[in-house]
C-alpha cells in the first residue's frame, strides 16, 4: 500500500473484534511513527497504550463518570466557541452523519447519548492509546501531535489495523492517570482506540465527506 492509497482508504473505525493485536505489531507501529517530523525536532509526544484487564477497568471508571454526568475536566481545554460558521456546520453534519447511519433521529435523545457513550467504551476496541505532551506547551506543539497522530493512523492503515482518534478521551484524565502511565508534567490531548475492524459492524459504514479542493486551495504562479 502506498501513502496515497493509505490516505484515500482510511476511515475512522467504530466497531472492533475482541481479539487483541500481537504486542510486537503494536510496538512496530509506534516505532515507525516515531520518525514523524516535528517543529525543531522537539518530538513532544508521549503515548500510553492500555490493553487487557486494565483497559476493562479504565472503561468502567470513565463510563461511571460520564454516566454520573460529571463535567469533563480537560487538561488542554478547548477555546470557548472555537467553532463558528462553516466549521460549526461541518461538526454538526459529522454528528448527524454518524447518528443517521445508525438510524438515530434528532428526537431520540437516549439513542444519541448511547452512541456518544461508545466513545468511553473505546468503541469496543481491545486497545486504547493516550497521547499527551508537556502542559507547558501550546498550540504550536499541538501541530506536532497531530502530525504524529496521522502518521500512527496511516501506519495502522498499512498494517490492516483499524483505529479512531478521540478527543472525547481527554475528557476524564483522572482515571486514565490512575491506570495508564502518563508523565506527571504532561496533559492528555486525545486518545486512539484501535484493533482489528469488525467488518460486519454497521457502524463502520459511516463515511464522512470532504470539501472540494477549490474551497480551501489556491495556487498563484
Ligand atoms: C483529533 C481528532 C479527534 C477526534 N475525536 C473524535 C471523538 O471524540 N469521537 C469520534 O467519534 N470521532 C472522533 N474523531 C474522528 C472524526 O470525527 C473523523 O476523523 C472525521 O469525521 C472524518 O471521518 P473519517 O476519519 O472516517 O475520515 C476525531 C478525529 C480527530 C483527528
Amino acid at each position: 500500500m502506498n501513502v496515497s492509497d493509505a490516505v484515500s482508504s482510511r476511515y475512522s473505525v467504530r466497531g472492533y473484534l475482541p481479539e487483541p493485536l500481537p504486542d510486537e505489531l503494536i510496538t512496530e507501529i509506534f516505532d515507525i511513527a516515531r520518525l514523524a517530523p516535528s517543529n525543531t525536532n522537539c518530538q513532544p509526544w508521549h503515548v500510553a497504550v492500555v490493553s487487557g484487564d486494565p483497559r476493562i477497568r479504565l472503561e468502567a471508571a470513565i463510563c461511571a463518570l460520564a454516566d454520573e454526568g460529571v463535567p469533563p475536566n480537560r487538561e488542554f481545554p478547548a477555546a470557548k466557541d472555537a467553532l463558528t460558521g462553516v466549521y460549526l456546520e461541518r461538526r454538526r453534519a459529522c454528528g448527524w452523519g454518524y447518528y443517521g447511519t445508525m438510524g438515530v433521529t434528532r428526537e431520540d435523545r437516549e439513542g444519541r447519548a448511547a452512541l456518544a457513550r461508545k466513545n468511553f467504551e473505546f468503541f469496543g476496541a481491545p486497545h486504547v492509546a493516550f497521547f499527551s505532551m508537556p502542559r507547558s506547551m501550546d498550540r504550536s506543539n499541538a501541530f506536532d501531535m497531530g502530525i504524529f497522530l496521522q502518521t500512527v493512523m496511516l501506519v495502522m492503515q498499512e498494517k490492516g489495523v483499524g483505529c479512531i482518534a478521540q478527543g472525547a478521551l481527554a475528557s476524564y484524565p483522572d482515571p486514565v492517570r490512575e491506570i495508564a502511565d502518563i508523565p506527571e508534567e504532561n496533559g492528555i490531548l486525545f486518545g486512539l482506540s484501535f484493533g482489528w475492524e469488525d467488518k460486519e459492524a454497521h457502524i463502520n459504514t459511516v463515511r464522512m465527506p470532504r470539501e472540494p479542493l477549490e474551497t480551501f486551495f489556491s495556487h498563484t504562479s
